[in-house]
């Protein structure tokens, strides 16, 4: 990433808010409402911020959120960018480095995602321990600049060990039982076929996604704590006999908002 193509985006933003973020939040599908419950908002289309591509998917708001949220400085991404939308993962990647180069330190990173693992059921919040790139492309492929991050990124602790225990505490306080998992990053748009699925648990995936994993390439890349959360929203093809849509996906995400609102605000208090 070129830190030029940084500064240009951040020194937008500077020019409506001089509030310093400390936690970024990425939403996922049909989990934007969380943005309602920041204090003091401000409002940031991306089709304003230089450099940044505009987001299409529906359920997506398009938009950084700026604000309070238990105590703490927070910006939101309402709405994410997709590979699958015809996005270079470079350019997915750039609001991720936006909001390291605004103040950020920790990153919160949520999808929807359909279970693989069978001990999942539609509803269930998943804490993400560990991926697997099956998009097989990577945000950082081309000329790297040493100021923005190393040339080989260690990723041995993308997903913050800190971070992760703090969720598992705050998931025994609230009772809600979430779950830990690997999630496996699909190209997408399509929903995956049965075989896929079966190839996913085979190679250690319990979830299944068409985002998140350029976003963590990057964080890890400029050192951001990371921690992910999926949603799942469906079980992965071919588990249930039944088809798959995005209605469903934005039906569970739905029903699920509140367990999953209180669940991140619970964690943003104790980062
Ligand atoms: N597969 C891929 N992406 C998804 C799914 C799924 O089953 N559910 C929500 N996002």
């Amino acid at each position: 990433m070129n830190k030029d193509t940084i500064i240009q985006s951040i020194e937008y933003i500077k020019t409506i808010t001089d509030i310093v973020p400390e936690v970024g939040i990425i939403l996922g599908s049909g989990l934007g409402e969380l943005a309602e419950e920041l204090r003091q908002k401000i409002i940031i289309k991306y089709s304003d911020v230089p450099n940044l591509p505009t987001s299409t998917v529906k359920g997506h708001a398009g938009q950084f959120v700026i604000g309070e949220l238990a105590g703490k400085k927070v910006i939101m991404m309402q709405g994410r960018f997709h590979y699958y939308e015809g996005n270079s993962m470079e350019a997915l990647s750039l609001p991720v480095y936006i909001m390291k180069y605004l103040g950020v330190k920790d990153l919160i990173v949520t999808n929807a995602a359909g279970g693989v693992n069978t001990s999942f059921i539609p509803g269930d919040l998943m804490i993400i321990k560990d991926h697997i790139n099956f998009a097989l492309n990577n945000p950082l492929i081309g000329r790297n600049e040493e100021g923005v991050g190393p040339r080989f990124p260690d990723m041995c602790c993308a997903y913050d060990k800190g971070l992760i225990n703090i969720a598992k505490n705050v998931s025994n306080t609230l009772n809600i039982g979430v779950k830990e998992g690997v999630y496996l990053m699909m190209t997408g748009p399509t929903y995956e076929t049965p075989a896929e699925i079966r190839m996913t648990r085979i190679l250690g995936g319990d979830a299944v996604g068409m985002s998140t994993v350029p976003e963590v390439i990057a964080a890890s890349h400029c050192n951001l704590k990371v921690l992910g959360i999926s949603c799942i929203t469906n079980m992965a093809a071919g588990i249930l006999d039944k088809p798959l849509n995005h209605a469903e996906v934005v039906e569970t995400s739905n029903k699920v908002k509140d367990k999953f609102k209180n669940f991140i605000i619970n964690i943003v208090k104790k980062i």
